[in-house]
């Protein structure tokens, strides 16, 4: 079995071959990782490749509904971005460094930026199912990190994480909000292990933390991204409330990928407006 760095050098080598047999040669300087319920994001976007994830030995397969597993390469101006459809959650039982793999290989091909897009309840009551949020900070509360026992060359597992969500970023986000007339909140995201949901006494729990937002993924893509210097821009889809309160309803994955739905069309116009 090799290890993870000769995993990550060989995902990263038969991605190349694979992008150069599309003619895409460039750098790759930009990726968005897309959340459940979130593929219509790419909609519009002129597609030069799709590349799915079973092409490439050494690269998990998704199993979340709507998850697609592939990487489609988008021209946006210019250059030439690269969008994750599908992702790798600790609650699929993918270790820490799994779910962080997708990082990694594109920090190899030269990546410098990433938009990472998630579902997420709202611990806040004043935000809505449909909502956009724009995340200024995370909390961890899955008990993994991927940069445990990590070795490889390009990565610091000292990642100073205090401002980890890019604040250039998130303001150009912002105003690109407001020019298309989105909701979009400023808030903070609690990343748990999942499977199940949260009880009640759990939400209320984070909400008393700080954290407006919960979720099952980005904190491990975000700690990697931390950790090589990539600047990250985390976009969340309110898709259900979550605050733990007397009128708490039960959630269903239904709800969660149609008010994912929702949200996609403004998440894309931001999305189109950071990366142009
Ligand atoms: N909790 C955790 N993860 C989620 C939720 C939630 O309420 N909604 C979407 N992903």
């Amino acid at each position: 079995m090799s290890s993870y760095p000769e995993q990550i050098t060989h995902c990263v080598s038969q991605l190349k071959q694979l992008l150069t047999e599309a003619g895409i040669e460039s750098e790759i300087a930009s990726f968005v990782i897309l959340g459940s319920g979130l593929n219509a994001v790419v909609d519009d976007f002129e597609i030069l490749a799709e590349i799915n994830y079973s092409q490439i030995i050494g690269l998990p397969t998704p199993t979340t509904p709507s998850h697609q597993g592939k990487f489609t390469v988008v021209k946006m101006g210019e250059q030439h971005t690269i969008f994750c459809q599908g992702r790798f959650h600790l609650y699929e039982g993918h270790s820490a460094q799994s779910a962080a793999i997708l990082v990694f290989i594109l920090k190899e091909l030269g990546a410098t930026q990433m938009v990472v897009t998630n579902a997420a309840g709202a611990l806040n009551a004043d935000y809505q199912p449909g909502d956009v949020v724009l995340i200024n900070d995370h909390i961890n509360m899955t008990g993994h990190n991927p940069l445990l026992g990590l070795e490889l060359s390009f990565t610091n597992i000292f990642a100073d994480m205090s401002n980890a969500y890019d604040e250039t970023l998130r303001n150009r986000a912002n105003k690109a909000a407001i020019r298309n007339n989105i909701t979009a909140h400023s808030g903070t995201y609690a990343a748990v292990l999942g499977p199940s949901l949260e009880t009640s006494a759990e939400r209320r729990m984070l909400r008393s933390f700080g954290a407006d937002i919960v979720g099952m993924s980005t904190a491990m893509e975000v700690i990697a991204a931390s950790s090589c210097n990539i600047s990250v821009l985390g976009i969340s889809a309110v898709t259900n409330m979550a605050t733990g309160g007397v009128d708490q309803q039960a959630d269903t994955i239904e709800d969660v990928l149609n008010n994912a739905a929702m949200a996609a069309n403004g998440i894309r116009k931001i999305i189109c407006e950071i990366l142009l």
